[in-house]
């Protein structure tokens, strides 16, 4: 078990792939605090992890209000008494709709769950890490590398994550916490299904890609769970600042490369690194 009594906070982890990262974690010895919206959800997660009581908490709320996010970071400090990882995951995708169209408080809404959310668990739960100068942080991002006709809310919220991430990675370096971004790949969760109920009126290649997700059950859920168990884990110390796809990265073997990793502006929002430039343009000179 190679998170042996560490305590994990995961938002919006009644379904989908937060309740996918929660049983993976807990299956590495984790002590959980779960939370989302649906206190229901909630109650059958614990069921499924197996846990006994004095191992999981749970706690309905909205990452959106400061105060639920101040309250899960108390739950977790009152009953666990410290946290090791937080996995930032609750988001929504909506408004789907052309940006001339959509309301604006709806378009409000998505930066407040997907961003503000994402801020203010971490804001709440820094204190904390900073004084044990250890401390992971997971944040779920996806569809921020390319413009995305139709979900500029959602768009714009992801990419803000992955530019958080990479900007606190920067200013926590020195008190040991690694913060990283994961892009899970098309999975197939009740937010594909949303997606999928709502593009029928816009693009066909939209509805052609989802319905393909929703058919085939898309990346297994245990792919990006499996990523964040080691982001959370002992094995990717000095790994931070990155944004990595469960699908697409080798990040299997990045224990291995950390010095690598750092000197490169692979993984991040630019993807883009000196060398490959210089590639690029001795490329354009030999032809
Ligand atoms: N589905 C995909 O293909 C895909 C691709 C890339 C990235 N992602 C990202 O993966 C993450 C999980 O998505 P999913 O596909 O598993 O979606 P999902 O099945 O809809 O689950 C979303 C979870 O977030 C919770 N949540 C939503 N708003 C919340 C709020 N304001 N406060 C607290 N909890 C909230 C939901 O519970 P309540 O509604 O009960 O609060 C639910 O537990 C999201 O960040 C999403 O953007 C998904």
């Amino acid at each position: 078990m190679i998170l042996k009594d560490k305590v994990a906070i995961v938002t919006g982890s009644g379904r989908g792939l937060g309740k996918a990262i929660a049983l993976a974690l807990a299956k590495e010895g984790a002590k959980l605090v779960l939370m989302s919206r649906t206190e229901k959800e909630l109650r059958s997660v614990i069921k499924e992890t197996g846990l006994p009581e004095s191992r999981v908490a749970i706690m309905a709320g909205d990452i959106s209000k400061e105060s639920d996010a101040r309250r899960i970071s108390e739950l977790a400090l009152s009953r666990f008494g410290t946290v090791d990882i937080l996995v930032n995951n609750a988001g929504v995708i909506g408004p789907i709709a052309p940006t001339k169209e959509v309301k604006p408080g709806d378009w409000i809404n998505n930066i407040n769950v997907n961003i503000i959310g994402t801020f203010l668990c971490t804001r709440m739960l820094l204190p904390v890490m900073i004084g044990k100068r250890h401390g992971k942080i997971i944040n779920i991002a996806g569809s921020g590398e390319k413009p995305l006709p139709n979900f500029s809310a959602y768009a714009s919220s992801k990419s803000a994550v992955i530019r958080f991430t990479e900007t606190l990675a920067q200013e926590v370096e020195e008190y040991g916490i690694d913060v990283n971004a994961v892009a899970p790949g098309g999975i197939s969760t009740k937010m594909t299904e949303e997606i999928f109920e709502s593009v029928k009126p816009l693009d066909k290649n939209d509805t052609e890609k989802y319905r393909k997700v929703l058919k085939s059950g898309g990346v297994p859920l245990e792919v990006p769970a499996s990523l964040v168990v080691f982001l959370a884990s002992e094995e990717s110390n000095g790994v931070s600042g990155k944004i990595l796809s469960a699908v697409h990265d080798d990040w299997k073997n990045f224990g291995k490369k950390k010095g690598e990793l750092k000197e490169t502006d692979m993984y991040t929002m630019r993807r883009i690194s000196p060398d490959l430039l210089e590639r690029l343009r001795l490329k354009k000179e030999v032809k």
